[in-house]
């Protein structure tokens, strides 16, 4: 299914986001603060995670993103770095079976070559087990930079059509190579953890996403934190370059 760009069109604003995209941030200081190890704010991260997917799957949003290992989080240290493959694994074996119950396809996006064989295969048995669901999308960005994605949506271009010039390439050209081009552009991004920034999330799909930032620490969020996002979201206008007034009614006045 192809679906609007915000830079090509105007895209229908829904009441319930249909993509919801979220940093999970904040799991080494609730850990921290509470005198344990970083990994143990991780493990209950996990447990935040199941709560977001059932309450995003029961309010009818269609795609959850969650940004789960950064391409530059392997700058941490070693232990810290093997205890969340440790994790991934764990939740690729246990998660998915709670998914596919629930009609989840799950989706992994990422520069996945980098974890190991065993970690591909697990990911590649997920996807293929739920592909079929029709139910909430949920993606895992593991490995993920929004800077990686361009470059590898550009080289897929380029490899298609080695001829093209750089006069003819638009946006419909590179956008279907992007690894997420099977959802449409996230509605609402969520960061937890007090940071407002990107951190190298999903650069090009966010062009008119609305952005919501809590202090809350990703352990401690949960739906009733989740509801109090949509609220803020449904407060906003989304004008997509518009006026208010168009806005308000459109038709009226000016072109899409
Ligand atoms: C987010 O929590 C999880 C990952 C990046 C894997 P952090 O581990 O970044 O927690 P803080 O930001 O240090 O508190
Ligand atoms: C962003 O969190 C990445 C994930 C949540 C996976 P970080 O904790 O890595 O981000 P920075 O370093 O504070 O920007
Ligand atoms: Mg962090």
């Amino acid at each position: 299914m192809q679906h609007i760009s915000s830079t090509l069109g105007v895209p229908d604003t829904t009441y319930v986001p249909r993509h919801v995209a979220i940093i999970m941030d904040g799991n080494g200081r609730w850990a921290t603060k509470r005198h344990l190890p970083r990994v143990a704010g991780h493990t209950r991260g996990l447990d935040t995670v199941r709560e977001i997917v059932q309450a995003c799957a029961a309010r009818g949003v269609q795609y959850l993103t969650l940004f789960a290992f950064s391409s530059e989080n392997w700058r941490r240290p070693a232990d810290e770095v093997s205890f969340l493959m440790r994790l991934f694994m764990t939740a690729l074996r246990r998660e998915v079976v709670r998914m596919h119950a629930n009609n989840i396809r799950l989706r992994v996006v990422g520069d996945l070559a980098r974890f190991s064989p065993r970690i591909q295969q697990m990911i590649k048995d997920a996807e293929a087990r739920t592909a079929g669901n029709t139910g909430l999308t949920v993606t895992i960005a593991a490995n993920y930079g929004g800077r990686w994605d361009l470059l590898q949506a550009m080289r897929k271009m380029l490899a298609r059509a080695p001829m093209l010039d750089g006069e003819s390439i638009d946006e419909s050209m590179l956008a279907p190579h992007l690894a997420m081009a099977y959802a449409p552009e996230p509605d609402l991004f969520i960061r937890t953890g007090g940071e407002q920034r990107i951190s190298n999330f999903l650069l090009w799909q966010l062009a008119y996403t609305e952005l919501y930032f809590t202090d809350t620490f990703w352990p401690d969020f949960d739906a009733a934190e989740l509801d109090k996002a949509f609220a803020s979201y449904r407060q906003r206008e989304r004008r997509f370059g518009r006026t208010s007034a168009q806005v308000v009614a459109p038709g009226l006045s000016g072109t899409a």
